[in-house]
């Protein structure tokens, strides 16, 4: 089966922080896959911005290399890899001074009718800087800009940035990409709630009883520990994926797919969610820090190792229970978990539903279990649905929990895009739907600040855990508190 390509309006994209990593591992690849697959029209170009001097032939090196350390080899063999790289050019220009960027201009121009798009995949605080000189030097108007997170660290410095970048782009040409937005399973969270009309009437606390979020990553921080000591798992992970996983779940229907009916109603729920301060922070919250473990069958170091310091009380795994506070959800936990070093590489939402209300059956039959729905991210994308069942046989009934099991891999034969794939092109066909609106991303910080205060204030430094398992056990103790408790694979 192929998917439907149609091809986007003429764009010159200019990447700044072209030479580094989320460039090579990701946008290079990307962009590649979409020219592979007939999207990007012919004169589309691309220009590669960073301090290192290099010549165009140069940044073609590194992008075929990019290519082939990213993508299987039976893909490029074809003549669409010279035909990608000969799009590709480079200016070489310091977000901090003059040099370059009349050059940069230059190329920009002469590209008359293109849609402008510009990528700051550099460190954060040169978005403010780079974003004045695309307006000093005339390339801010029509244009559209890209950032990703951190944008901010906390809710002050998050309101700086936005106002910084908004001085030069108006909001509707302003793409903030939280790249879990941009997976196959997520958008597929609003196809199965609002494509069919099975679950709507049932999405509400009169027949959820909760919901878990679980994004768990099965490696360490590594070479990122400079960086991560900074954040930590809540603001790495849950100020940004996992809140906005949380919204796609709990948000109203939108009247329709447009960016603000989407983003108003995701907006709604981050502003209900009930506050966490330091009252009740011991009692919804857990962090915790590894320590080293196993992972993959072999030994690995805790983290304060990888960092290379003794001092450091960041988090690398949160658990939390979260509430949503409206008429929808009033009553439903919404529990929340993320960490590093964690037993295995899962990320899912799995809604539970409430039990039956009476059972007719005989109590030899076995627990009547409650259904599930299991919408798994990553990996083996796909969607469960737990039911019971008569145990098939023919002495009596005997009932048995058992999945419909809808694995996209094995239901449609084609490769899984990855979500830059679809956020990139987005921006060129200047859909702002899968992108995080300005109110957003500060209502996210609101939430988490008092959070972040409550455990700068506390006694206890996070809980250590061993790497390779699934947390300390006071996660564990979190939800098991209320009677429930995690599910892995929805089992
Ligand atoms: C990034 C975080 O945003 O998401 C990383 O900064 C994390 O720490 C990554 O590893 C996870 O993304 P994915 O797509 O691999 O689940």
């Amino acid at each position: 089966m192929t998917s439907r390509v149609i091809p986007v309006a003429p764009f010159t994209l200019t990447v700044f922080g072209a030479t580094g990593d989320l460039s090579r591992r990701k946008l290079i690849p990307a962009l590649f896959h979409r020219d592979l697959d007939g999207q990007i029209p012919d004169d589309a170009a691309i220009i590669g911005v960073s301090r290192r001097e290099l010549s165009d032939e140069q940044f073609r090196i590194f992008a075929r290399q990019a290519l082939s350390d990213h993508i299987p080899a039976g893909e490029l063999e074809g003549p669409e890899v010279d035909r990608f790289l000969a799009r590709l050019s480079y200016v070489a220009a310091d977000a901090d001074a003059e040099g370059g960027w009349s050059e940069l201009a230059r190329r920009v121009g002469a590209f008359p009718g293109h849609i402008p798009v510009y990528y700051l995949a550099t460190a954060p605080h040169l978005f403010g800087p780079i974003c004045e000189r695309l307006g000093k030097y005339g390339l801010a108007a029509e244009g559209r800009v890209v950032i990703e997170k951190p944008i901010g660290k906390d809710l002050k410095s998050a309101v700086a940035l936005n106002e910084q970048i908004g001085r030069i782009f108006p909001e509707d040409r302003v793409y903030r990409i939280d790249h879990y937005l941009g997976k196959e399973t997520v958008q597929n969270l609003m196809a199965l709630r609002f494509a069919n009309a099975l679950f709507e009437p049932l999405w509400n606390n009169a027949h959820i009883d909760h919901v878990q979020i679980t994004v768990a990553e099965a490696l360490g921080v590594e070479e990122r520990a400079g960086y991560y000591d900074t954040a930590g798992a809540m603001r790495d992970m849950v100020q940004n994926h996992i809140l906005q996983l949380l919204c796609l779940v709990a948000m109203e229907p939108p009247a329709s797919l447009d960016a603000d009916a989407v983003r108003d109603e995701k907006l709604k729920v981050l502003r209900a969610l009930k506050p966490v301060d330091d009252l009740n922070m011991a009692a919804v919250t857990v962090r915790g820090q590894y320590r080293a473990g196993a992972s993959a069958g072999g030994a690995v170091p805790g983290y304060l190792d990888e960092l290379g310091s003794s001092a450091s009380q960041t988090e690398t795994f949160v658990a939390m229970k979260a509430e949503v506070e409206n008429w929808r959800w009033a009553g439903v936990p919404f529990y929340l978990r993320t960490g590093k070093r964690l037993a295995s590489r899962v990320s899912e939402i799995v809604v539970g539903f409430k039990p039956v209300p009476h059972s007719v059956f005989d109590t030899n039959v076995g627990p009547i279990e409650s259904n599930r729905l299991v919408i798994r991210l990553q990996p083996d994308e796909g969607v469960k649905l737990w039911l019971m069942i008569k145990d098939p046989g023919p002495g009596g009934i005997r009932l048995t929990h058992v999945p419909l099991d809808m694995s996209f891999a094995k239901a449609f034969k084609v490769r899984n895009p990855d979500a830059y794939e679809r956020l990139l092109l987005d921006v060129v066909r200047g859909n702002q739907t899968l992108f995080m609106r300005r109110d957003e991303v500060e209502a996210a910080w609101k939430w988490v600040d008092p959070i972040l205060e409550a455990w700068r204030g506390a006694k206890e430094p996070p809980r250590p855990y061993t790497a390779g398992t699934w947390g300390p056990s006071a996660a564990i103790a979190l939800i098991e508190r209320d009677g429930r408790t995690w599910l892995e694979d929805g089992a």
